[in-house]
């Protein structure tokens, strides 16, 4: 079928976005589904800080490459030998899926998967298929997903069934803004109930880990920003406490705050200075969680006579650490009782014309999560 689609020719092209049209609005074949795959017609996609960095160069892609890793939609067709999905079924579109039968997958790890690892850098889909082309030349998918479309042929590892009470806006978030920072919290840290726990970069990610660790009963929840416009609902949505990183005494306020230091900081930036204050704010014997990424092969520095005096514990989490079939179901029972307010997140939706100008705002930092809506 033919359809429209956002598409990256080229990485580093200069900001304003607006202007230099990084992503090309085309229209893209799309074939399939064979054999073990799913056509969703995709209904809402977010953008996501990561979407940005690589438009900026910062992690190389395989290009041409159809953009966007988390949506949701609903499943038109199903490929021979598909029994979990049928057409009708609401999906969300995720990355974290694994193959189901290597040690990473079957010890609970699939963010770490080889298989998926190595198609996904090859822009493949986990069948070893290309599903994507435009005038005969063909396209790579993101992650396996490529959700800036208005149709995707995926595996149904990448799908997670949702509720249709569940409107696709909100669905989409949960693929990367929800399973990431709400897994860091359950998954990498556990977070158990009275621990206190900093976020540092209150984004689309930051916010759901917040609303995570009020639900696993964070007694402290700091949220540090350098743009304050964030703090008012950071603190509605779960921060017990709120704290400028560009205030000079930011680090000497959170020790204050915490006895000494918080149990859990999440770095969620993705920023070497964000990096310094969560390192900074950690408790003796506490774990700076990184979340937040750079550019790829950036060195971080840290003190290491005190971080092994001080028994810190730096661990970076992928996608939330999750295990998407296990995990999104249960996110999104959150979500349905109210406890995990997502939609709270939502800057807005816009159809494809407006996805580089959204990219300027994102980088600008003015909005939490903007919707992609690919049918208008
Ligand atoms: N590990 C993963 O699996 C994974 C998944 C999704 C996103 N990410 C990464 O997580 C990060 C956050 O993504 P997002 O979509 O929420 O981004 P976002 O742009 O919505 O939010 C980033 C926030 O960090 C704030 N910030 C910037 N510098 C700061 C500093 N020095 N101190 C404190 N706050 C600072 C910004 O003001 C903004 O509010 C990005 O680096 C993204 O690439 C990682
Ligand atoms: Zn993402
Ligand atoms: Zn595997």
């Amino acid at each position: 079928m033919q359809m429209t689609a956002a598409v990256l020719y080229e990485q580093g092209l200069p900001a304003p976005y607006a202007d230099s049209q990084p992503l090309k609005i085309e229209q893209v074949a799309l074939e399939g589904p064979g054999e073990g795959e799913v056509l969703v017609e995709v209904r809402s996609a977010g953008l996501c800080h990561s979407d940005l960095s690589q438009v900026a160069g910062l992690r190389k892609r395989t290009l041409p490459v159809v953009m966007g890793h988390e949506g949701a939609g609903i499943v038109r067709e199903v490929g021979r030998g598909v029994t979990a999905f049928k057409p009708g079924d609401h999906v969300v579109m995720t990355v974290g899926s694994g193959c189901g039968a290597c040690d990473y997958c079957v010890n609970s790890r699939p963010v770490l998967c080889d298989l998926v690892g190595a198609s996904r850098a090859k822009g493949l889909l986990m069948t070893g298929a290309r599903r994507l082309a435009r005038g005969g030349m063909g396209l790579f998918h993101h992650s396996g997903v490529s959700s800036f479309a208005q149709y995707a042929v995926t595996v149904p590892g990448t799908l997670v069934k949702a509720d249709p009470a569940i409107p696709f806006d909100v669905a989409a978030l949960f693929g990367c803004a929800v399973v990431t920072g709400a897994g860091c919290v359950f998954n990498a840290a556990k977070v158990r109930p009275g621990q206190s726990v900093a976020v540092v970069g209150l984004g689309g990610v930051g916010f759901n880990a917040v609303m995570a660790a009020r639900i696993a009963g964070a007694s402290t929840i700091v949220g540090i920003d350098i743009n304050p416009s964030k703090f008012a609902l950071a603190r509605e949505l779960g921060c017990t406490h709120t704290v400028s990183a560009r205030d000079d005494n930011a680090v000497e306020a959170v020790r204050d705050l915490t006895r000494g230091g918080v149990d859990f900081a999440l770095e969620m930036s993705g920023s070497k200075p964000g990096m310094a204050t969560a390192y900074a704010i950690t408790r003796k014997g506490g774990e700076i969680i990184c979340v937040g990424m750079g550019a790829s092969g950036d060195m971080y520095p840290y003190p290491h006579t005190a971080l092994v005096g001080e028994e810190k514990v730096i661990r970076g989490s992928l996608m939330g650490s999750c295990v998407p079939q296990r995990d999104l179901p249960l996110y999104m029972r959150y979500y349905l009782e109210g406890r995990l307010p997502v939609e709270r997140l939502m800057s807005g939706s816009f159809g494809f014309d407006d996805l580089n100008l959204n990219l300027d705002r994102l980088e600008h930092g003015e909005v939490l999560r903007q919707i992609l809506r690919p049918h208008g």
